[in-house]
């Protein structure tokens, strides 16, 4: 049998993929510190059984060389995923460690026949726009002072028309958040270093994952957390700019699927790769959808607040991995349905929205509304 390692296993990601693992004849092992932030209750109940846990952080290098020993792949899900302006512990968590993992493998010439690290989206910055006459673009962050007067989409430079959103394939990187930029520095450490001391290495770019064990308490999460946390509560969505902007949602059994399968194919080798969704969505759509669900047709808010760093338009062209043949076979549906059936069933649903908004506010993150005369 195969041992596999996986980093973060006991997170959202991480556990559906252990469990496809497990069920496809695979042993595992999982490296993961229990973020408080993610678990408060500690070892999550959903773990499967037949996981072989060990409590520790992928920065310490006893511990990744305990979890290393006897595996024969490695997937790299542990990471540090916020909002907040802790900068530099972005780097230390998803791209150190990226290094030390690289460093171990190569210094102790361990047998690792594929590495596969979890990067993000956000490596694209704002990703991709059209112009009528100028062709594409891909702008960066829209000026703070242009959000102060609600001005949301981006123009074009040279003509000053709005852009039409474009979906990205895998060409062009522009990370412009310290998250983005940790990850685009761990997807390279892996392809580069992989590729000169001969270990298959894949990066898998993640476009917004949802579904079941996606925590509830983990800020990061997506924005169908949030709205199904304030539903359950009677809470109306707050949505922030005007509600349009584009993104596109996968599955976390897609997810999985994706894992598995660059695991299995040599030819996605040296690669990195998009995972995005069926197509894009606004997020007002997103937040109706929940609603419904819920079973509480309840209006979203929209203040015309603003977060800094937030991206406009932001949909993944995954024709690349399906390629290999992969396909997202989840729709928008689908992924509020399983993710709102699965926090019905939690003995509690916490909601700190309010309070997570207000220390945004609080740290600069969250802006408020232009005022209007
Ligand atoms: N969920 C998404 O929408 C999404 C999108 C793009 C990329 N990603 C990436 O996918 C991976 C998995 O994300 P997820 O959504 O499952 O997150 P998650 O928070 O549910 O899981 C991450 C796990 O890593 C563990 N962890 C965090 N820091 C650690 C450390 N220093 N040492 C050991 N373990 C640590 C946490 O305890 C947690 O169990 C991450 O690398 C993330 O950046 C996720």
């Amino acid at each position: 049998m195969s041992r596999v390692l996986v980093t973060g296993g006991a997170g959202f990601i991480g556990s559906h993929t252990c469990d496809l693992l497990l069920s496809n004849q695979f042993e595992v092992r999982v490296l993961d510190s229990l973020q408080p932030r993610v678990h408060p209750r500690g070892l999550p109940q959903y773990l499967h059984r037949d996981v072989e846990f060990q409590q520790g952080d992928v920065r310490d290098r006893a511990a990744l060389e305990r979890a290393l020993e006897g595996v024969r792949y490695v997937y790299h899900l542990a990471a540090y995923q916020d909002y907040m302006p802790d900068f530099h512990r972005f780097l230390d968590v998803n791209a150190t460690s990226t290094a030390l993992l690289y460093e171990i493998i190569v210094d102790r010439r361990l047998p690792v026949e594929k590495v596969i690290v979890a990067s993000s989206q956000s490596v694209y910055g704002e990703g991709k726009y059209e112009c009528p006459r100028h062709g594409a673009l891909y702008p960066g962050p829209r000026p703070i002072e242009q959000l102060e007067r609600s001005q949301w989409e981006h123009a074009c430079p040279i003509c000053g028309t709005d852009l039409q959103p474009s979906p990205f394939d895998e060409a062009v990187v522009k990370p412009h958040t310290a998250y983005g930029i940790s990850k685009y520095a761990a997807e390279q450490l892996a392809v580069q270093l992989g590729r000169r001391y001969g270990i298959p290495s894949v990066a898998l770019r993640y476009s917004i994952v949802q579904g079941p064990r996606n925590s509830p308490h983990n800020s990061y999460s997506g924005v169908c957390r949030v709205f199904t946390q304030r539903a359950l509560h009677g809470k109306r969505p707050v949505v922030y700019e005007d509600g349009r902007q584009l993104r596109d949602y996968v599955h976390i059994q897609d997810v999985a699927a994706a894992n598995l399968l660059v695991l299995l194919m040599k030819e996605a080798d040296g690669q990195s790769f998009n995972v995005g969704g069926q197509r894009a969505a606004t997020v007002l759509e997103c937040a109706q959808l929940v609603a419904a669900a819920c079973g509480q047709p309840l209006e979203p808010i929209l203040r015309g607040e603003f977060r800094v760093g937030d991206t406009r338009h932001t949909v993944s062209d995954s024709m690349r991995l399906r390629r290999l043949g992969w396909i997202p076979r989840h729709s928008l549906e689908d992924i509020v349905r399983d993710y709102v059936g699965w926090m019905r069933e939690q003995d509690e649903v916490p909601d700190n929205s309010d309070a997570a908004a207000k220390e945004m506010l609080l740290n600069g993150v969250l802006r408020p509304a232009a005022v209007t005369a």
